[in-house]
């Protein structure tokens, strides 16, 4: 997880400099950002150096951002540069440097590097990231559970034909083809960032196989299809969707969705978050974008709902998401799991995170810590039965030519 930029922080939550700090939580550690005068955003260790007061408190001014207790003063780089208290023979600033991991902004998103400095990965150049504000739209939410679960839910295209399904009616949901045919065959296809793996449903009645495709990026990130069709099959809107789970600690994790359009602008519809249980209705930004529903309130739930209008009766897409993998326990116990072939891009992701542990650990450089998921999309289409998915998709979804 260190060897990858890892989002932090939306932009807008560090919106001007000078801006009051924002406490992160990530792999365990308790960091606060900033984002200086100069426009340069900080993330550093929370606590002072001098008594371990929390820099959160702090005023953020000058270039840096001073402890509030003896008005100690670290740059983005984590330096000591002011210690106000002392007189100049007593003054030790120099010799004071709080820990502190290089940033950057893109699209949208402040992204961190807690790794080693010398193994520092190319920019998280996802071609969502490289789009326009108009074009692209983020959000993020607390989970309560393992980033892994999460992530495996995620890698599960399967789960959408029954945990997201309504049966008509005008709550979110899904349907169409997903609810039309809801068995797949899962073929999985190992690449430079981890792998691309489609979800093939044969329709029935020689109509062909619905055939969704996946990446998985690694360690923690999804991209997936949305697009949308007339019943003719022609395509009306191009976008593309994703997640990633970041660790908060072992039990916790910060889930980041976004979505872009390949072809008009966003318009507000597309902003609303409601179908999808994320943004301001299902998502407290006040009280660290932890959800409203949860497993303290059981999600939600509404029997009467559950039984004539969606599978669940929970509202919202990615709440539904949220209530299967947080109601296994902050960290299930995957030795009493019955899996089976639809689980394949679930094993798949647990061999490459499991390789990839073991390159670390001897010194080498894991998958997708490189530039290979630059220009990667994915694809949903109707094809017709027989049609090998990766030859036929391939240019769609490597536009500048595969990495493998
Ligand atoms: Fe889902």
């Amino acid at each position: 997880m260190r060897r990858y930029w890892q989002p932090v922080l939306m932009s807008r939550e560090l919106p001007e400099p000078d801006c009051p700090p924002v406490r992160v939580r990530i792999l365990g550690e308790e960091l606060v950002a900033f984002r200086s005068t100069s426009g340069r955003v900080g993330l550093v260790d929370e606590w002072c150096a001098h008594r371990r007061t929390s820099l959160w408190l702090g005023r953020n001014e000058e270039d840096g951002l001073r402890c509030v207790f003896h008005g100690w003063k670290y740059d983005v780089t984590g330096q000591c540069v002011d210690m106000p208290n002392e007189l100049p023979e007593f003054d030790f600033k120099e010799k004071v440097r709080i820990k502190a991991y290089p940033t950057q902004e893109m699209g949208s998103v402040i992204w961190a590097y807690l790794g080693p400095k010398d193994k520092q990965p190319p920019p998280p150049s996802f071609e969502w990231t490289r789009q326009p504000e108009t074009h692209l739209h983020v959000s993020k939410g607390v989970q309560e559970c393992n980033w892994l679960q999460a992530l495996e839910g995620g890698l599960d295209s399967i789960h959408t034909s029954f945990l997201h399904r309504r049966f008509g009616g005008s709550r979110p949901g899904l349907g169409g083809l997903r609810a039309q045919a809801t068995a797949a065959k899962l073929e999985v296809h190992t690449t430079p960032y981890g792998y691309t793996y489609a979800s093939i449903r044969p329709l029935g009645d020689g109509q062909g196989n619905y055939v969704r495709t996946y990446h998985y990026v690694m360690p923690n990130h999804q991209i997936r299809a949305i697009q949308e069709f007339t019943d003719d099959g022609s395509m009306t809107k191009f976008k593309i969707a994703g997640h990633m789970w970041v660790p908060i600690d072992d039990e916790n994790c910060m889930t980041w969705n976004w979505y872009y359009s390949l072809d008009n602008p966003l318009d507000d519809s597309e902003r609303d978050e409601s179908f999808w249980g994320n943004g301001p209705t299902f998502i407290d930004e006040q009280n660290g974008f932890r959800a409203y529903l949860n497993r303290r309130n059981d999600w939600g739930i509404d029997r009467e709902v559950q039984k004539n209008e969606t599978f669940t009766g929970i509202e919202g897409v990615n709440q539904q998401d949220r209530a299967v993998q947080e109601a296994m326990g902050p960290i299930v116990d995957r030795s009493k799991e019955m899996l089976s072939q639809t689980d394949k891009a679930i094993v798949a992701a647990r061999r490459l995170l499991l390789d990839a542990t073991k390159t670390v650990e001897d010194g080498g450089s894991p998958l997708g810590a490189d530039d290979s998921y630059y220009d990667i999309r994915a694809i949903e289409r109707v094809l017709p039965p027989d049609t090998q998915w990766l030859e036929a998709l391939k240019d769609q979804m490597y536009p500048t030519g595969a990495p493998f």
